[in-house]
């Protein structure tokens, strides 16, 4: 029963910087834990949110490649940090700077969720970021992940040697 997605609108959310935006999953990607904050800014209670895919706030700017990375990472158990464009249940948009944390069993150390922080991301990284990703999204469009995954190298190759999205995400985010 999943509801229609809404439909994006160009009007952005603007966040608290005071505050953050958390959540927890287990291990694909299912909410089992979230703050008020999610809630306030998503639009969705928590109760729509506990028990949903996180791509309930997916943006259709956001390209795949960018969650193929995240996933990659978190799922051989480090912890990333990422840039994502998010959409709230009007439709509108909100930029997050999103921490991601993996969750352990004690005893085993398995892997049994995932934990992310989200705070206000600046306006230059958003200026950076925003064509980067269209840009990605509309190369995956024609040439699927695959090419998507060339542009972006090609983008973090401009920025100097072994250079990947997530220490720019890191870098951007300390530089500004
Ligand atoms: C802890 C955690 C937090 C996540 N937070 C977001 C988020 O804020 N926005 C988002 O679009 N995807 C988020 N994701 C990724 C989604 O699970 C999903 O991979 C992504 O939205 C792409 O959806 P799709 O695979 O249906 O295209 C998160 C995943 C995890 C594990």
């Amino acid at each position: 029963m999943t509801p229609g997605r809404p439909t994006p609108i160009d009007e952005e959310i603007m966040l608290d910087n005071t505050k953050y935006i958390e959540s927890e999953t287990d291990t694909h990607g299912t909410i089992v834990d979230c703050n008020d904050y999610f809630a306030e800014i998503s639009g969705y209670t928590k109760d729509e949110l506990i028990g949903a895919p996180h791509n309930i706030v997916r943006h259709p700017d956001m390209p795949k490649i960018v969650f193929k990375l995240l996933w990659d990472r978190i799922q051989s158990g480090h912890n990333i940090t990422a840039v994502i464009k998010n959409m709230a249940k009007d439709g509108r948009y909100y930029w997050v700077f999103t921490h991601f944390e993996i969750i352990r069993d004690i005893n085993t150390k398995e892997i049994k969720g995932y934990r992310a922080y989200r705070k206000m991301v600046s306006p230059h990284i958003k200026k950076v970021l925003d064509p980067l990703y269209k840009r990605l999204t509309e190369i995956e469009k024609e040439g699927g992940m695959e090419a998507s995954e060339k542009a972006l190298n090609e983008f973090l190759r401009e920025g100097g040697d072994h250079i990947t999205l997530d220490n720019l995400m890191e870098e951007i985010h300390r530089f500004y």
